[in-house]
């Protein structure tokens, strides 16, 4: 687990030897350009365009997407701070089912993914890394936002005038956090209600966990003046990359209220095994009067892998109520 200690400006080793490898992809993938523009017959991708699986197979015979991942990859290895910062759907092995989105079919497929100004490009020059690793780590798609969980902020309010009232200072961890929006937002809500709570975000991916802490996001100006106001509404907030499944936390029965938004149920996580995996850690660290709020706003084809999620808590013992988009779990 690391989190990158230089400031957004400097990002990572851009050296020369990040500017050679650089070179040479745009070489290797400008040449193939120039075939797919003289021979492929198809269209040059924009957002709207249908993306049949004819379309798909003449992409893939120039511009194959599994071995522009993979060349990405390698820059990755070399731009980031270490091999584990790569985004994991460039990684060899891509994501098994259930456990994130599915690997992109053609290139098109995976431009349909990204912002418009990283999108329908091959070539990159090395000021763009930044944005372009960034939007991989948080693909627009599943972006974290804040103002999503309404009914959740309240239901933590109260938890936390509850705790001021016994001169209590909370601790609550907020899972699969994401770029950090919604982890601010919960910290102020909590600070609003209570004394100061300590916090701390987790989530997948270092690139996220670094865009968090640092309130930057280089591939979304748009978003990041928000996650800039948000966070100087709360208080100070710590950002960890780890996986929900397996934390690396020795904070058992410490933690008093844990949240895990936009990810139980939905791509990301759908099986049952990592489903009472995050339900084991969640009760490792919560204490016993501790409460884990479970909330998204999926469209109803999650409805039951959410509900298969809440029986599964029940027959493990905890108590459940709510609705399958806002759900309180106590152990
Ligand atoms: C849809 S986003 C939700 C972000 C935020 N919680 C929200 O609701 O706005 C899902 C997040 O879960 C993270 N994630 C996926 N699998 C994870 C895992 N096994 N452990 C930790 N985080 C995970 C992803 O990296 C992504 O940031």
């Amino acid at each position: 687990m690391q989190l990158c200690q230089c400031e957004p400006t400097d990002l990572p080793n851009r050296d020369a030897a990040v500017a050679a490898i650089l070179a040479g992809h745009n070489r290797r993938w400008g040449a193939r350009l120039d075939g797919f523009r003289a021979y492929a017959g198809a269209p040059w991708w924009s957002p709207g365009l249908i993306i049949t699986p004819e379309l798909r197979g003449r992409y893939e015979g120039w511009l194959p997407v599994a071995e522009f991942c993979a060349d990405l990859a390698c820059l990755g290895r070399a731009f980031l701070p270490a091999p584990s910062w790569v985004p994991r759907r460039l990684r060899s092995g891509g994501i098994e089912p259930g456990r994130g989105p599915e690997a992109p079919l053609s290139l098109p497929d995976l431009w349909a993914r990204l912002p418009p100004r990283i999108a329908a490009r091959v070539a990159f020059d090395d000021a763009e890394l930044p944005a372009l690793f960034a939007a991989l780590a948080d693909p627009p798609r599943f972006g974290t936002d804040s103002a999503r969980y309404e009914a959740q902020r309240a239901a933590l309010g109260a938890y936390c005038r509850g705790a001021a009232g016994d001169g209590r200072r909370l601790t609550v961890v907020d899972l699969a956090c994401g770029v950090g929006l919604g982890t601010y937002e919960a910290a102020a809500a909590a600070a609003a209600s209570g004394a100061p709570p300590r916090v701390l975000g987790l989530t997948l991916e270092p690139l996220e966990a670094w865009m968090a802490s640092r309130c930057c996001l280089p591939h979304d100006p748009d978003r990041e003046p928000r996650l800039r106001r948000l966070a100087a509404q709360a208080p100070p907030v710590a950002f960890l990359a780890a996986d929900v499944r397996r934390l690396p936390l020795g904070l058992g029965n410490a933690v008093d209220v844990i949240l895990c938004n936009g990810l139980i149920g939905g791509e990301h996580l759908q099986r049952l095994d990592d489903m009472a995996a995050v339900l084991r850690e969640a009760r490792r660290l919560l204490v016993a009067a501790g409460v884990l709020l479970v909330a998204n706003r999926f469209h109803d084809g999650c409805r039951a892998a959410v509900e298969r999620f809440a029986a599964l808590a029940r027959t493990a013992g905890w108590h459940v109520d709510g609705t399958w988009h806002d759900l309180r779990l106590t152990p």
